[in-house]
């Protein structure tokens, strides 16, 4: 069964929207396989986010993801990466679509760091290497 890699970012477990987020993952039908909670490192960063390291946003999106504890989640099911992607919605909260994790409830306070809640893998290539990397 295909998997996906999850992650409630820092201003998701800060706001307590874990249950929340969770919820509409399992309301959905995917199945959580792992499960933890994790500071992330900034080399663990740096592999995680490869393709933006070079971007101008990178040390900011460092700050944002090392302010503090991670849950990332294994999640299985038929099509999940795209099941996840779309009940995630896009990247940027302003245009995310209602009715979506990063719609309904990300942020954006104009400082150019946007608060997206998730993060999850968007390619079956991509989530193997991101479940090896958060998962060992
Ligand atoms: P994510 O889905 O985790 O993938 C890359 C992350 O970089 C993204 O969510 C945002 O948190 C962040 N990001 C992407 N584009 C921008 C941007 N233009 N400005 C600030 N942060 C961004």
């Amino acid at each position: 069964m295909e998997q996906t890699l999850l992650l409630i970012k820092p201003d998701g477990v800060k706001r307590q929207l874990t249950g929340e987020v969770l919820a509409r993952v399992e309301r959905k039908g995917y199945v959580m396989t792992d499960l933890k909670m994790v500071m992330a490192t900034e080399e663990l960063l740096s592999e995680h986010y490869a393709e933006h390291r070079e971007k101008p946003f990178f040390p900011d999106l460092v700050t944002y993801m090392t302010s503090g504890p991670i849950v990332a989640v294994i999640v299985e099911g038929a099509r999940v990466i795209e099941g996840i992607r779309s009940l995630s919605g896009s990247t940027e909260p302003t245009l995310a679509a209602p009715g979506t994790i990063r719609g309904d409830l990300g942020r954006d306070w104009g400082t150019g760091q946007i608060e997206n809640i998730v993060h999850s893998s968007d390619s079956p290539e991509s989530a193997a290497r991101e479940i090896g990397l958060w998962f060992n």
